[in-house]
């Protein structure tokens, strides 16, 4: 499917994962049929979308969000910043044959993701660790014991090595990439009780 689309279409943005080509994956399967099959092709890998907040939207405004991994340190980058650089590279030229590391200027841990969202929303919340094991089966009912390993995983690695921050969205962009708070203040509604999920 993706190999009949780069044939019919003059330029295919295709957003990806960092570490798409060491650790293949759907990612790394998908960029190279992209790379076979269309003309021009670019790729936004990133890191971590800030929209994975969003599962702790029934959390936060409870004052407490139970999860694992609390010193693990991303840089989450906000749907906007993506959106535009997707918007850059189908409308302007030099930027085909170009893979994006597209990441947030900075990196959170996410015991202080909770601490900013707590702060914009205006409820004080906190992290508390959850047991790994309890974790694990949360985690694979909700995607699958696989991918819960994997995000075990990478989550692990994030406690000690940081993900990267990329200077590729301010390049593009000419501004610098939106932080995790201005993310955050930009969907307060979506953490506040009258919006989330009882
Ligand atoms: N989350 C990350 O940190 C991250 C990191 C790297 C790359 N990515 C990539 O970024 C993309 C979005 O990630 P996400 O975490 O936001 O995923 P997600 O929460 O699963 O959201 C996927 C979105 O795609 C829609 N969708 C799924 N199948 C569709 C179909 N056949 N036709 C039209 N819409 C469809 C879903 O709509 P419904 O809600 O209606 O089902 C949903 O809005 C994915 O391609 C993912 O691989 C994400």
């Amino acid at each position: 499917m993706v190999e009949a689309l780069g044939a019919e279409v003059g330029r295919v943005v295709y957003l990806s994962a960092a570490g798409a080509e060491e650790t293949g994956g759907v990612w790394g399967g998908v960029e190279r049929a992209v790379r076979r099959s269309a003309r021009a092709w670019t790729f936004l890998r990133v890191t971590g979308l800030a929209t994975n907040a969003l599962a702790w939207s029934d959390k936060v405004h409870r004052g407490v969000v139970r999860a694992p991994f609390g010193a693990a340190s991303r840089s989450l980058v906000h749907e906007r910043d993506v959106a535009a650089m997707a918007v850059r590279a189908l409308v302007d030229d030099g930027h085909a044959g170009r893979a994006y590391l597209v990441t947030g200027p900075e990196v959170v841990s996410q015991t202080d993701q909770v601490r900013v969202l707590g702060e914009e929303v205006g409820i004080p919340a906190r992290w508390e660790e959850q047991p790994l094991d309890e974790a694990l089966v949360e985690l694979s009912l909700e995607v699958g014991v696989e991918f819960a390993h994997q995000i075990i995983e990478h989550w692990t690695v994030n406690v000690d090595i940081p993900e990267e921050v990329s200077e590729d969205v301010a390049r593009v962009l000419g501004r610098p990439a939106l932080s995790f708070r201005e993310w955050a203040r930009d969907h307060v509604a979506d953490f506040t009780p009258d919006r989330a999920e009882p």
